[in-house]
């Protein structure tokens, strides 16, 4: 069988591998279960030419850092380092649930691939990277510009699913897709009016806008790249997807 998606960017949520009400808790059993279910999609299309690229998001790492960050008046150079080790922190930890599962990831920061402002990122070093069989993991991060400016998880997931020319783009949640009023799967969504707000009042810190303006900006890249698929799916839907079979939300525009 031909791989379902041969070159696919997967972002793996904060909100999937941190346990994102708790601050600087990571949710291992499901990120473990990530790392087998791309693992082993990994291993078994290797060889024709795969081309693969993690994300993720902050989770209760990034979300807080920048969180705690803001209670100050200034937030300096070394509030941002500190932002940035934290992210780092939690990018080794997801590299090396990978690399168990022996996918070749190479670390790529968020800030290292947009490190004027966002908007202004240069993709090159990860697209080197996959030309020459590695599998770049990057993630949402902080830059330093008078204060933090945020570079979100979703927004390069889209920026290399462009630079890969992906087939698939894969948004892995903690929820099986974007659900509607009744908490029931939207099977397709074309508009970011489609999503109602769910999230609630919990504890948990978000600063980029969850579940609707993930679907917003996909949806905006989804015109420009007709070609991509974008889904939003749990760990279930991830290997369903992978399996070639149909999950979670898809997300398209509606086309005119
Ligand atoms: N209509 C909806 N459908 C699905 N999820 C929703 C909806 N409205 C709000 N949500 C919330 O959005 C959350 C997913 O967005 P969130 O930004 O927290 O996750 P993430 O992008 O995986 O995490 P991170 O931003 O840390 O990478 C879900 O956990 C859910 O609680
Ligand atoms: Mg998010």
């Amino acid at each position: 069988m031909h791989a379902p998606c041969k070159s696919i960017v997967v972002k793996l949520g904060g909100s999937l591998i941190t346990e994102k009400d708790k601050p600087y808790t990571i949710a291992w059993d499901r990120l473990s279960r990530a790392a087998r279910i791309i693992g082993t999609y990994y291993r078994r299309y290797a060889e024709e030419g795969l081309r693969l690229v993690v994300v993720h998001g902050g989770g209760s790492y990034g979300h807080y850092a920048v969180h705690e960050a803001r209670q100050k008046v200034v937030i300096d150079q070394l509030d941002v380092a500190r932002i940035q080790l934290v992210m780092n922190e939690l990018a080794i930890k997801v590299a090396r649930s990978l690399i168990e599962e022996k996918v070749p990831v190479t670390i790529i920061p968020g800030h290292a691939l947009c490190p004027k402002r966002k908007g202004r990122c240069n993709l090159s070093l990860l697209i080197e990277n996959v030309v020459r069989g590695m599998v770049p993991l990057t993630y949402g991060d902080g830059i330093y510009n008078e204060g933090v400016v945020i570079i979100s998880g979703d927004d390069l997931a889209i920026l290399a699913a462009s630079a890969i020319n992906a087939d698939c783009l894969v948004f892995v949640s903690n929820v099986p897709g974007v659900l509607d009023e009744d908490g029931v799967v939207i099977p397709h969504v074309s508009s970011p009016n489609q999503v109602p707000d769910l999230t609630g009042t919990s504890n948990r810190v978000d600063l980029t806008g969850g579940m609707k303006a993930k679907v917003e900006k996909a949806l905006s890249f989804s015109r420009d790249y007709e070609d991509t698929r974008i889904f939003i799916v749990d760990l279930e839907g991830l290997e369903k997807l992978l399996r070639g079979e149909r999950a979670g939300t898809l997300l398209s525009s509606p086309s005119d």
